[in-house]
């Protein structure tokens, strides 16, 4: 069986963090969430994605998006590792909650169990896994990275920007696109729906194939 994965429901399990229970429907509300594990507490690449993280929850906040971590250490672990995680980034608050997994069975249902990672008894570790959760409680983007390689959280942010602006339009965002630039009209409208949708226009780009579904428009 496939893990968790886009167009899921993300189990609406309830677990302990560092600010509560959290029954993680409950959490996502009616906006969207991003859940993000980290392999272990206490450790080098983790600490700095952390912190990475809170240095962006005010741009997170800015769109409606709330944060959630997770791993498979206890609360108390997580509280006295917060503390050095704002000590690493002086100023830093860590506002966002992070839950704890100590039996791992959240971590397997949200399908971010890193079969290379293992603890000192040889139980599996999370992963880097990140999912945005929207309004539906469904995933409608992940991100899965090893244990050696930090996330960069700008696109994060981007992938955020990315979702948000998809959801209000009919459109997709090209590689590397960021707010205020071009986006693509969808391949399922057609250019007299486009014309109707995009008042303001769009360009469609002359290709060898002369099929003319790369249409760019702004929004
Ligand atoms: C880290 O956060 O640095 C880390 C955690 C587990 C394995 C390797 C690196």
């Amino acid at each position: 069986m496939p893990g968790l994965t886009i167009g899921d429901t993300v189990p609406n399990m309830e677990l302990e963090s560092t600010q509560g229970p959290i029954r993680i429907h409950d959490f996502v509300g009616d906006g969207y969430a991003i859940i993000f594990s980290h392999p272990a507490d206490f450790t080098p690449v983790c600490t700095t994605e952390m912190a990475a993280m809170a240095g962006y929850a005010k741009e997170f906040e800015r769109r409606g998006v709330k944060l959630l971590g997770i791993s498979c250490d206890d609360v108390q672990s997580h509280k006295e590792w917060i503390k050095d995680i704002e000590a690493y980034k002086p100023g830093s608050n860590l506002t966002y909650p992070i839950m704890a997994d100590p039996d791992r069975e959240a971590i397997k249902q949200l399908n971010m169990v890193d079969p290379d990672e293992k603890d000192s008894s040889g139980v599996n570790l999370p992963s880097r896994a990140l999912h945005i959760i929207g309004p539906d409680k469904k995933v409608k983007l992940s991100f899965l990275y090893p244990a050696c390689t930090g996330r960069n959280m700008d696109e994060v942010l981007r992938a955020v920007d990315s979702l948000l602006t998809v959801a209000k339009h009919k459109v997709a965002t090209p590689a590397n696109w960021k707010p205020g630039e071009c986006v693509v009209v969808e391949p399922s409208v057609s250019d007299e729906e486009a014309k109707k949708m995009f008042p303001q226009g769009f360009e469609t780009a002359d290709l060898p194939s002369k099929k003319g579904y790369l249409r760019f428009t702004k929004v």
